[in-house]
């Protein structure tokens, strides 16, 4: 067992109370592999933003836990390295079971989410405080999740949102002893969030997808004031990076995100932790597909995967600078 004190990360707990009395959100970026890791420290410490480097259970499979634990140590030591300590959480994404949350602190989560938000109402509480009941004892934050998203949650599926019911959140967060909350409002996960059917379109003729359900996030916030709440599913899609993969050989249709200017919204209320993941995926996918389409003799890795760490670098500081807010909060 090894504490995440040991290797120099923190929980959400302070990060997550200024967040809420600054008025930004905390961008937890999902990783599984060094370059991507390089991308988010490099552009969290050049802004000086706090950051969550967060793990879904199909990246740990992917990188190894053991490999994690160390990745995790080295980014807090490459960040000291670069010359400024920001706040850095290492945090299970999507937790489904209590074993796969045990493990993950064991070796050296400091937050964890427990998402049962697919079960029925009462086991969603019995397992949610289960988890809170463990992690705390190592004073682990634990997030949990009520209302559905639509589209696919890991081994999840929802074909609709199920919003999340104000009057359900008090009951939830006390009855669980939860320290962050996710709720469904209209995002959802993935580079298709939304069918050209359910768009309008601006005058550019780019599909504009319905607002946020900004009215569900105030009725929450007036029933559990100062609780931070996190949003899921919050990458945009930048037309640019799907452009660009479909310039170069790829096939991606129909991608459609969450306006930037929409999550600087939520990002403004008690909405303190936004999880990007999808947009890291196409800007690395563009960056390479260029170097393989217009270099075809390269075959080192670090000329296509080099281009791929700038390029994330670039989104990750937009991020942090123009979209969360977090960028001067280190
Ligand atoms: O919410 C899901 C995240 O984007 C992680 O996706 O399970 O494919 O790693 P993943
Ligand atoms: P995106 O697919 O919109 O990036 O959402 C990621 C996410 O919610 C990870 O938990
Ligand atoms: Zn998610």
């Amino acid at each position: 067992m090894v504490s995440y004190k040991e290797l120099g990360l923190v929980n959400s707990r302070e990060i997550f109370k200024k967040a809420i009395e600054g008025g930004y959100a905390i961008p937890a970026f999902n990783f599984n592999n060094m370059e991507q890791l390089q991308a988010i420290i490099s552009a969290c410490v050049e802004t000086k933003s706090p950051v969550i480097l967060q793990v879904s259970s199909g990246a740990r499979k992917y990188a190894n836990q053991t490999l994690l634990r160390y990745m995790a140590q080295g980014a807090v030591q490459y960040a000291k390295e670069l010359g400024y300590e920001i706040p850095i959480v290492l945090h299970l994404d999507h937790g489904d079971s209590l074993e796969l949350c045990k493990s993950c602190i064991e070796y050296g989560f400091s937050s964890v989410m427990i998402d049962g938000s697919h079960l029925p109402y009462e086991e969603n509480i019995a397992l949610t405080k289960q988890v809170v009941d463990y992690a705390h004892q190592y004073d682990v934050t634990v997030e949990g999740e009520l209302g559905v998203l639509a589209g696919i949650e890991d081994d999840v599926q929802a074909e609709h949102h199920t919003y999340t019911e104000p009057d359900q959140v008090v009951d939830f967060v006390s009855r669980t002893g939860v320290d962050s909350l996710a709720i469904s409002i209209g995002t959802s996960h993935g580079a298709f969030k939304f069918t050209p059917e359910q768009c309008t379109r601006d005058a550019n003729g780019r599909l504009v997808p319905p607002p946020l359900r900004f009215d569900i996030l105030k009725e929450i916030e007036k029933r559990i004031p100062g609780f931070p709440i996190v949003l899921h599913g919050s990458s945009s899609v930048p037309q640019e990076y799907v452009d660009k993969i479909n310039k170069y050989g790829g096939k991606l249709k129909d991608s459609i995100g969450i306006p930037e200017e929409q999550l600087r919204e939520a990002a403004r209320s008690a909405v303190c932790k936004i999880n990007i993941d999808s947009d890291g995926r196409l800007a690395m996918t563009a960056a390479i597909r260029e170097v393989l389409a217009t270099k075809p003799e390269e075959f080192d890795p670090r000329k296509y995967l080099g281009p791929a760490r700038e390029e994330l670098k670039k989104l990750y500081m937009h991020k942090t600078q123009n979209v969360l807010g977090s960028a001067g909060k280190a």
